[in-house]
């Protein structure tokens, strides 16, 4: 009869053998602007002590008023295909993930297209909470091992700023804006994405959420007074939630690539606690240098905060061929998600 572990190695050979994407380049970008602790001591009755205790945040970028989520997405975007010595119309699909869009419609990704001058390519965005970056990874390999795609520019752009309530301590203290890209193409050779793993649960929904403007709640004068245009978040459910389902969606996407916590060399998790993020890294009882970590300098990114961490991890110098990573997202939804990728 067949060991659990003779399992897990029958199932390691076949995913080495199994058609899979890869990223070819990866770029990202923040706003020069920088809002420390001391910055927000001075806006709400908080302090460095409980955000940098509570959160492991120091501070964020914001960015400028007159620029909308497209433009951090732009540069990101122009870096990564910089990266992979590509132009924008070298891809055939742009898949945008964000939560902040610039407008209701069109989508993002159209702003962005018009941006790189990415006439006719196609362009939507993915809405999936925090965790848009690795359903966008997930799409991606449906469409790029079908044969619709070729080649993909995925990009996580997000401004919180404009969407946070910088009256709120409970909120405004958590959130940052940024962004990052990949360029995708299949693979050739055993580098790529392994497996993944997502879910979702919508009944959940209510307890980080932005109320106003969309059709259940219009934009109207009452709406403005009760300041539902911004982010709303129970923030001790919500953490209990984070914790539970990014350890649940590291485990699920390292047992489907046949992998054991022993192989990962890296976790990329969401950052939007440091709480959460070590909780996670217990979980796999990883040791504290295999656990990335950049929630000081930037704070939530929402779901920027997977490919700004991958861009800085592979531009530090720090991945080498056959790294095996771990990237793991939890978000407003709620959704969850992970994939396991051998750079
Ligand atoms: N400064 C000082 N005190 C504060 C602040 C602040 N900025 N914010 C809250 N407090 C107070 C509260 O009022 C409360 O005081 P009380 O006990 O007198 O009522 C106390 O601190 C504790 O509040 P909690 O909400 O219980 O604090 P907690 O330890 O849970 O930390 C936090 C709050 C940081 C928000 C945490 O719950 C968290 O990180 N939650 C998860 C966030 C997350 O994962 N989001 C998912 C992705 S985000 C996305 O999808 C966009």
């Amino acid at each position: 009869m067949a060991k659990e572990g003779d399992n897990t190695k029958m199932k390691a050979m076949a995913n080495k053998k199994k058609r899979k994407i890869k990223i070819v380049g990866t770029g990202s970008y923040t706003p020069e602007k920088v809002l420390t602790n001391a910055d927000l001591e001075k806006m709400v009755d908080t302090s460095d002590e409980w955000i940098t205790t509570r959160t492991g945040i120091k501070e964020r970028r914001i960015a400028p008023d007159d620029q909308a989520t497209s433009d951090l997405g732009i540069e990101a975007a122009k870096l990564a295909l910089e990266d992979a010595g590509l132009a924008a119309k070298d891809v055939d699909l742009i898949l945008v993930a964000t939560n902040t869009t610039d407008t209701p419609f069109p989508s993002t990704a159209c702003w962005i297209q018009k941006g790189l001058n990415a006439d006719h390519v196609p362009a939507f965005d993915i809405s999936a909470g925090c965790t848009a970056f690795i359903y966008g990874m997930i799409i991606s390999e449906g469409l790029i091992l079908s044969g619709t795609c070729k080649r993909i520019l995925l990009i996580g752009p997000e401004m919180l700023s404009k969407f946070t309530n910088w009256k709120d301590r409970n909120t405004c203290v958590l959130f940052g804006d940024g962004a990052g890209a990949v360029v995708l193409e299949e693979s050739f050779n055993d580098s790529g994405m392994l497996s993944s793993y997502w879910r979702a649960d919508g009944n959940l929904g209510d307890l980080l959420l932005l109320p106003g403007g969309g059709s259940r709640t219009p934009v109207t004068h009452e709406v403005l007074d009760q300041d539902l245009q911004y982010l709303q978040m129970k923030g001790n459910e919500v953490f209990k939630h984070a914790v539970k389902r990014m350890g649940e969606a590291a485990v699920e996407s390292l047992k489907r690539a046949g992998l054991s916590r022993e192989d990962v060399s890296y976790l990329i998790p969401h950052q939007a606690n440091i709480r959460i993020i070590d909780a996670t890294g217990r979980r796999l009882k990883l040791p504290p240098e295999k656990v990335f970590v950049n929630i000081h300098k930037y704070g939530n990114m929402s779901v920027a905060t997977v490919p700004v961490g991958l861009d800085e991890l592979a531009k530090g110098g720090n991945l080498k061929k056959g790294d095996i990573i771990v990237m793991d997202a939890f978000g407003a939804g709620f959704t969850w998600a992970a994939l396991v990728y051998r750079w």
